[in-house]
């Protein structure tokens, strides 16, 4: 197959031109260059989405498959819808689960659940309050055009190699830095994530079997104190201790959930948030979906932390000294 990837220099792209590369496929990169390099064996073509006719560079060439990652701007995927919608064989748009309108009815399935309205006409397509219903809008386009040859991929938290966001990263690394480590939450609440690799691994598949529908893309639902066992075992250091604490103390002393400066990141405030991490992913797996183990994503995840150094100001995650300053504070309060 010819594929088109709308980006491949960063992280999913990339991995989805990678992964599409080494099955022995075609592949084609699109996009300005100036975040990263594509991978080696695609060819690339410079495109600028941000102008009317910014992907006039990629000509009058037919594409077996097309691969669009546009993060919530609807007028990007329009003109890409425009420009090669009708010259792609299957077309796979990755959406998130921030459409749903629902976030705490746990075991939701993607057929099922309503999603929130798109934007007021006129909004800021930058806007990152508006994140959801602008993937809503993008999501509709891509039906309204393209929508018989249309697989819409729904990502939960994408994790692993290349992954910028700091966020599931913080776990590895933080597990092999050894000691008392603090654990938000309870060993039984559920987290939900998927692996760039299954993901992208998935992309190429439904993209050569012609998958088509709305589907969500993230592994099923664990365990989140085994997911934990689960990286020590891989990760961890000898001396590692676990103190659990309640997600709503930690919320009293200022901690965010999930991302950000002076965050956790996997945990959510529950039961508010508990539909966005334990979603039903039978008809996922069903389509082909695979996921490697949580042994397996921790090890790359924490090569991936090596990379881009352990002792960097991370932009999600706590620092070790105001750990031990709210296992302090726990432990008095306990
Ligand atoms: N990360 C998560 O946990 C998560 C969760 C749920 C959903 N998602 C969704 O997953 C998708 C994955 O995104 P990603 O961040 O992994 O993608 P990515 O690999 O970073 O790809 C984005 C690509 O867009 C290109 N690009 C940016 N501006 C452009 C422009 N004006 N013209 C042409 N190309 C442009 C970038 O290259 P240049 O800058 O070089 O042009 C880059 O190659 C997004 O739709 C996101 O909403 C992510």
């Amino acid at each position: 197959m010819h594929i088109l990837v709308l980006g491949g220099t960063v992280f999913l792209s990339r991995t989805v031109a990678e992964t599409a590369c080494d099955a022995g496929h075609q592949v084609t990169c699109a996009a300005r260059g100036v975040s990263g390099n594509p991978p080696d064996g695609v060819e690339f073509v410079q495109v600028d989405r941000d102008q009317p006719d910014g992907l006039a560079e990629l000509g009058a060439a037919d594409f077996d498959a097309i691969v669009d990652v546009e993060v919530q701007s609807p007028t990007r995927v329009r003109r890409a819808l425009d420009a090669l919608g009708a010259k792609a064989g299957h077309w796979t748009y990755v959406s998130s689960g921030s459409v749903y309108a629902d976030e705490e009815t746990t075991g939701q399935d993607a057929a099922g659940a309503p999603v929130v309205p798109p934007p007021p006409k006129g909004s800021d397509e930058t806007d990152r309050e508006l994140y959801g219903p602008f993937k809503v809008a993008c999501e509709e386009a891509v039906r309204e055009v393209v929508g018989d040859k249309a697989f819409i991929c729904r990502a939960g938290l994408i994790v692993g190699p290349r992954d910028v966001s700091d966020r599931f990263g913080y776990w590895p690394a933080r597990l092999a830095g050894g000691g008392e480590v603090l654990v938000p939450g309870a060993p039984d609440d559920l987290v939900q994530y998927v692996d760039v690799r299954d993901l992208a691994q998935w992309i190429v598949h439904s993209a050569q079997n012609r998958v088509v529908g709305t589907l969500d893309a993230v592994a099923a639902p664990r365990r989140w104190g085994a997911v934990i066992e689960a990286m020590a075992t891989a990760v961890g250091a000898p001396d590692l201790a676990l103190t659990w604490v309640p997600g709503p103390w930690l919320a009293e002393q200022g901690v965010a959930p999930w991302a950000g400066p002076d965050s956790l990141p996997l945990w959510l405030p529950l039961p508010a948030y508990a539909g966005l991490m334990s979603r039903d992913v039978s008809a996922s797996l069903d389509a082909g979906l695979t996921t490697r183990s949580t042994e397996e994503i921790a090890t790359a995840a924490l090569d991936w932390e090596r990379v881009l150094g352990l002792d960097r100001d991370r932009r999600s995650g706590i620092t070790r000294e105001r750990e031990a300053e709210l296992l302090t504070a726990w432990r008095a309060a306990a």
